[in-house]
């Protein structure tokens, strides 16, 4: 049976739903990935999971080792990967608590090491980007957030940011600007890296905060902390129907 990938954000470190088979810290060419793997079925469905920021969660986004993570998951049979991302929401209706499936990306990184294609090459590759999350992925992962009873938004522009610190109102008013609709800080290269490599990728935002200046006041943890603790166990309903549809 196929071997989908789960990768954990922020608020998900473990998933506990999943009935463990085995662990794995597998090595590969570009280091150790940020947490062990964690091999296992939920709803009849056999599911490989990554903590993005290592468990415990310690790290910050700008340090992941997003190559090693995704050469892991490859290394380890996955044929597709379902990625837990918090985010900022800036749009109007992306308010706290709500979970939409982007799909399109803006990145705003620097400095992180972004392609597997760039060392001992014969030939220079370009992979094809237009669509940087799995089309099909994404319209399953609607229809099991749906199936599950939860509103979900279909679409939205994923702006990464480097981060650790959050943006400023004004940064958060030109990626509006720009387009975006949600603001994370992992999900590039993260969906390159899976491009790359073949991997079908698309991304659960479940939205944590209004993004800097979409409120008033400061952005506190202990909001973070609140609406990712209910939108994770939201994520965890939608795999669960997810994993008994397919
Ligand atoms: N900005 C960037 N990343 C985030 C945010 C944010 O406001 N909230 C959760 N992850």
């Amino acid at each position: 049976m196929s071997l989908t990938a789960i990768i954990g954000g922020t608020g998900l470190t473990r998933l506990t739903h999943l009935q463990v088979h085995r662990r794995e810290s597998p090595a590969t060419p570009y280091g150790a990935p940020s947490s062990e793997l964690t091999f296992g079925r939920l709803a009849g469905r056999d599911f490989v999971f990554l903590a993005r920021h290592g468990d415990p969660h310690t790290i910050p986004p700008h340090k992941i080792n997003y190559r090693a993570n995704l050469w892991a998951l490859k290394q380890a049979g996955a044929e597709a990967i379902i990625a837990a991302a918090a985010v900022g929401g800036i749009r109007p209706d992306l308010a706290p608590g709500r979970l939409a499936i982007p799909h399109q990306i803006i990145d705003y990184t620097w400095g992180r090491a972004g392609t597997f294609f760039e060392e001992g090459l014969d030939h220079v590759t370009h992979i094809d980007f237009t669509t940087p999350y799995s089309e099909n992925l994404r319209q399953k992962l609607i229809a099991s957030a749906r199936a599950a009873g939860l509103s979900v938004v279909d679409g939205g522009v994923y702006g990464c940011t480097q981060g650790p610190r959050l943006e400023t109102a004004a940064e958060i008013a030109r990626m509006e600007h720009d387009g975006c609709d949600l603001v994370g800080m992992t999900g590039m290269p993260e969906a390159a890296l899976a491009r790359e490599l073949e991997l079908p990728y698309a991304a659960c935002a479940i939205v944590a905060n209004w993004a800097a200046g979409k409120n008033e006041g400061e952005i506190t943890l202990a909001e973070i902390e609140r609406h990712l603790a209910r939108g994770m166990a939201d994520f965890v309903a939608l795999l669960t129907r997810f994993a008994e549809s397919s």
